[in-house]
């Protein structure tokens, strides 16, 4: 039977930035991945990077295209009804931030594990995971050929996403908890051929509801408008979306650019917090432990900063046998998480117009937004926690 230090359960964000930098430790680990590589390659996910997520790929050999073809932007602007406050990010806190879809990152990662000699079991899917509560962990899997095999590892990590099933023993434990918010709205999302409205990000609000300008290329671009939870994308035609976004974005000097949709999605809006994220030798890292609203883009960058705790956590126990790092995982990457849950959750509620929401409420929020926005202090708080704080270094 094979035994790998560290069996990995998902390729996404947290589990190739945790395979890669435990190879940068030294230690080795297996990536088990239910779906094709070209479907990890191609599902398209927001697209944000912080400066602290830019610079661990940077700092780890992992950049290079990242430098290349990111829209490296140093700047968002906030609308209110067609009137934009730029936001000053790199002047206000010295960070910058990259638009960079979430599937480059990913092909990025899988291109280097791979080159590094990694290992990466895509079509594979886990049957069962045990023994983590004693010495060995024991993963069973149905390899590509659809044959059942077995794996033995110290250490196993959920890095599967929100519908993780290793969620449910962490929550076993005496004092778990899981805590979940519902948002009474949604985005719609498309793809678009056309040219940059602007080079810069634009988070809109407007009485009609939010919008928010992103961009993938020079020719292609990421819109997205607030909806219903229940929309369907039968519901969303393109007269209705360009006029809808001309009507929440447009002002004298600025026009959304229009071209062929060549693809359309309804966002869910969740907040999740699971604390602790571990038990005995599973850990769980990224969406399988938490989720945030798409507002802020904070998702992928949560998961890098996870496993920038756990990669260390876990090299020092597997190379010195010293668990006092892992011990504390969930104590160190928590207060974080609840940090970005509250950013999310801010910006979303500040931006989006609530349908039905008395007038009251409809005013405090505009006087919320442009109190924020009418100091330097205000500017500066948002920038911050925009753009993420720097991501915690350990000695392995
Ligand atoms: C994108 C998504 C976000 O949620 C956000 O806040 C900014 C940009 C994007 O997909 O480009």
């Amino acid at each position: 039977m094979s035994h790998t230090p560290v069996a990995i359960i998902g390729a996404g964000p947290a589990g190739l930035t945790l395979s890669h930098l435990l190879h940068q430790h030294g230690v080795e680990s297996v990536i088990f991945e239910s779906r094709s590589r070209e479907d990890v390659e191609e599902t398209v996910r927001a697209g944000v990077l912080e400066q602290g997520t830019m610079n661990l790929m940077r700092e780890t050999g992992v950049g290079e295209r990242m430098d290349r073809e990111a829209d490296i932007d140093e700047a968002i602007d906030i609308s209110i009804d067609g009137l934009r406050t730029r936001i000053e990010l790199t002047e206000l806190t010295g960070h910058q931030m990259a638009v960079y879809p979430q599937h480059e990152y990913l092909k990025d990662f899988i291109a280097k594990r791979i080159a590094d000699g990694g290992t990466i079991y895509f079509n594979t899917s886990v049957d069962e995971v045990s023994g983590y509560d004693g010495d060995r962990v024991t993963v069973s899997y149905t390899d590509e050929k659809g044959e059942s095999q077995t794996l033995t590892s110290d250490y196993v990590v959920a890095g599967d996403g929100s519908k993780s099933p290793y969620r449910k023993p962490v929550l076993e434990l005496d004092g778990a908890v899981r805590d979940r918010h519902e948002y009474p709205y949604a985005w719609f999302g498309i793809l678009v051929n056309a040219p940059q409205t602007q080079k810069e990000l634009i988070y809109a609000t407007h009485d009609q509801g939010f919008a928010l300008i992103s961009t993938r290329t020079e020719t292609v671009q990421r819109y997205y408008l607030q909806c219903n939870p229940d929309d369907t994308v039968e519901q969303w035609s393109d007269d209705r979306i360009w006029s809808e976004l001309h009507a929440r974005v447009d002002s004298a000097d600025l026009q959304v650019s229009e071209g062929e949709i060549f693809d359309k999605a309804v966002l869910r809006f969740r907040s999740a917090v699971t604390d602790p994220m571990q038990r005995g030798r599973l850990f769980l890292a990224g969406d399988a432990a938490h989720t945030v609203p798409p507002t802020g883009a904070k998702g992928l960058n949560l998961a890098v900063a996870d496993v920038a705790v756990l990669a260390p956590a876990l090299a020092r126990a597997v190379k010195r046998n010293n668990r006092d790092l892992l011990d504390r995982y969930s104590a160190l990457a928590v207060p974080r998480i609840w940090k970005a849950q509250h950013f999310s959750y801010w910006m979303s509620s500040m931006l989006h117009s609530v349908p039905g929401d008395p007038h009251f409420q409809h005013q405090r929020r505009l006087a919320e937004l442009e109190s924020v926005l009418a100091t330097e202090a205000g500017r500066t708080y948002l920038a911050q926690q925009y753009v993420g704080k720097d991501l915690p270094t350990f000695e392995v």
